[in-house]
């Protein structure tokens, strides 16, 4: 064994389903599990959910179910959290949810724990609170009179509350990031200290009153613990602290890093820290503070209607390379654009180009110039040395690399190896070397020394893409032990263990235009499924008195000529007979439902006694009635057509 470690992500709000970007710090942390364990380290990998909170409880409630059937769906049910996570290959080794029996005990006796030693104490709060985020602000902390964080609206909020003694904390804390390494990217240190710690940390509000989904404080049940206090304690509640359901505290506390959005680096490197500093527990030894994946240059979110389907891109493209596209693209400290176009482009020269026309190459030459058995032997090169320490010394940047969670540069680093492979082969041409008989050795050695740079990088990006470093092990014939981080050395004397096979390509190139579209289909598809089947308007709840009812004058209608309004998109105009002996002209905006053809002849109804109104220069005398709903989010209409027996101009009563 190599040592232990314990990563974390931040556990997800089941409020809606998860997204690209959501999954963005899954996967990093997805990558840095596997990458240590590859090492022969004893890896903790924790996810889970954290359910509870005031916005859960109000969905649930429009949803007319209880919270806990609401987060059971999204986080258990078809296309949940952990659907997600089996999808995107996530090999967590543990998945908390905050509503979890054990979890809610401990957090109860954890805020016991700060109470009885000062920290936690009694007061009245009052401030701004911003729903969606479940974050409480202070008036100076508003941007625009809006929550900082996402913009929108924040309420007024006063009630009994307990308070956590941040403020106690503020130097410890301040130290702790200006002076270790704790968090990172060390550009978000200035962030932390200027904006929150410098202008005064205030004491937290840590418990509510107004709702009741959350876990109750135990001596004032009156209370639900501030859904932070509840969510950040995870880290610990999750290996067994103040509960009987793990017993791995001791072993993995503290953890080596937690990885977390930019926009949550504060609860993380400030309230968290405070937290373990009043219970006298150790820190963990880093946070690391991501950025967003940006979609047309704005947060996903599903609000703005911008976020990302990850099932649909990992149908169409292969969890691997949407695995690798996030990783390699975004250097993980700073923001992302997310476009579907530079996912393609990064299919179609990393993947297909390099990395899988590399693989292609050189298993159809071993086939053909070998049978795909490479035997011992072969006459090595000046050149071969030169591929080797390129090996080596990429071997070691990309250690560097992850070791610092840059995994774009890592990534970078291999790519550096597979482009000099491609050269390799233009340089050492296998293929005029075969036409020579006496050269044979020497086109061996060629082959071999390819497929061990192949080797070399399976290694290296196993843990982004463990499906595609399997099938290039496969493919190379590969045996166990050298799959190993102990073989991760090139090896120009590796000899007689490559036994090739051809196979379809690793990565099909794509047609770009083609795909962009069959996925903004499918996002549009997926977008109308999501809403609801039929939504249809609320009834009244007024009264109208009866008589002012009776004023409106419903009368059977037929239709005698209809026709589109000049230079008017939505409105048809009607010739009717409405029993007077006089047409009567009624102009209606339904022209997206219908063709004036197929009204002529039927019998409609409409309202008679509406004062005229003029429209595109044409009187309207009335109005045809229709029915209306929506249904996947689409406005629906249906104009009320009736028996065709009732005679123009019979009243509706
Ligand atoms: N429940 C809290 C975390 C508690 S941790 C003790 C929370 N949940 S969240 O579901 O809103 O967000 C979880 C993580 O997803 C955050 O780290 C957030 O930054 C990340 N992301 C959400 N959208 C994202 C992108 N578009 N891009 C990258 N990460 C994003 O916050």
């Amino acid at each position: 064994m190599n040592g232990r470690f314990y990563i974390t992500t931040p556990i997800y709000y089941p409020s809606d389903r998860l997204h690209i970007g959501h999954a963005y710090c899954t996967v990093a942390a997805d990558a840095m599990a596997r990458y240590k364990r590859l090492q022969g380290c004893d890896v903790m990998f924790l996810t889970g959910t954290d359910e509870h909170g005031m916005k859960i409880e109000d969905k649930a409630r429009e949803a007319g179910i209880t919270p806990k059937q609401f987060v059971d769906n999204i986080v258990e049910g078809p296309r949940g959290v952990k659907d997600l996570w089996k999808l995107m290959n996530i090999s967590y080794d543990r998945f908390i949810r905050t509503t979890d029996e054990y979890h809610v005990k401990a957090i109860q006796s954890i805020f016991r724990r700060m109470y009885d030693n000062g920290d936690i104490y009694k007061g009245t709060y009052r401030g701004k609170y911003c729903k969606p985020c479940e974050s409480f602000w202070t008036e100076s902390q508003l941007v625009d009179g809006k929550c900082p964080d996402c913009g929108r609206e924040v309420v007024d909020a006063e009630e009994e509350a307990y308070f956590f003694r941040l403020s106690k904390y503020a130097d410890k804390v301040q130290d702790l990031l200006e002076n270790t390494d704790f968090l990172q990217p060390r550009s978000r240190v200035n962030e932390m200290v200027n904006n929150f710690i410098k202008p005064g940390l205030e004491d937290l509000c840590v418990s509510r009153t107004s709702f009741t989904w959350g876990i109750p404080v135990d001596f004032d049940p009156g209370h639900v613990v501030y859904v932070w206090v509840d969510a950040l304690s995870n880290y610990i509640t999750a290996l067994g602290f103040d509960n009987d359901q793990y017993d791995d505290y001791d072993k993995y506390w503290p953890a080596d890093v937690h990885f977390v959005g930019k926009e949550i680096v504060r609860f993380h490197s400030i309230i968290w820290p405070a937290m373990l500093m009043s219970m006298g527990l150790p820190l963990p030894k880093k946070v690391y503070g991501h950025g967003w994946l940006n979609f047309g240059g704005e947060k996903m979110s599903k609000s703005r209607g911008n976020v990302v389907d990850p099932y649909i891109l990992a149908e169409k493209f292969g969890v691997d390379a949407l695995r690798f596209f996030m990783l390699r693209t975004f250097p993980f400290g700073s923001d992302g654009n997310f476009s579907n176009e530079a996912l393609i482009q990064t299919i179609n020269v990393d993947l297909a180009n390099d990395l899988g026309n590399l693989v292609s190459r050189t298993a159809a030459m071993a086939e053909k110039y070998f049978g795909g058995a490479l035997p011992a032997g072969g006459e090595l090169a000046d050149l071969d040395g030169e591929l080797k320490a390129l090996a080596d010394e990429v071997t070691a940047n990309y250690r560097t690399q992850m070791d610092d969670f840059q995994f774009s540069v890592a990534l970078n680093e291999v790519w550096r190896l597979i482009s000099r492979a491609n050269k390799y082969i233009d340089e050492t041409m296998p293929w005029a070397l075969a036409k020579d008989e006496a050269k044979k050795p020497r086109l061996l050695s060629v082959l071999k020394n390819l497929c061990e740079v192949i080797r070399v990088s399976a290694i290296l990006i196993s843990p982004v893409m463990p499906d595609t470093a399997e099938a290039i092990f496969q493919r190379l014939g590969v045996p166990a032990e050298g799959r190993t981080w102990d073989a991760v050395g090139f090896d120009l004397e590796r000899s007689g263990r490559w036994n090739t096979a051809n196979g379809a390509p690793l990565f099909p190139r794509i047609d770009m235009d083609a795909a962009i579209k069959e996925l903004e289909a499918a996002a549009e598809e997926a977008k109308k499924a999501a809403l609801p089947p039929i939504e249809i308007e609320p009834q009244a709840t007024e009264y109208v008195d009866f008589d002012t009812f009776c004023k409106s004058d419903f009368r059977a209608v037929k239709v005698k000529a209809c026709e589109h309004v000049k230079k008017s998109e939505k409105l048809l105009r009607f010739t009717l007979d409405d029993g007077t002996g006089t047409d009567r002209q009624i102009l209606s905006g339904i022209a997206k439902w219908y063709q004036p053809e197929q009204l002529v002849g039927k019998t409609l109804v409409a309202i008679v006694n509406l004062p005229p109104r003029k429209m595109m220069g044409l009187d309207s005398n009335g109005m045809l009635i229709s029915a209306v709903h929506t249904e996947h989010g689409e406005e629906k209409l249906n104009l009320l057509i009736v028996s065709d027996d009732i005679p123009a101009g019979a009243k509706l009563c």
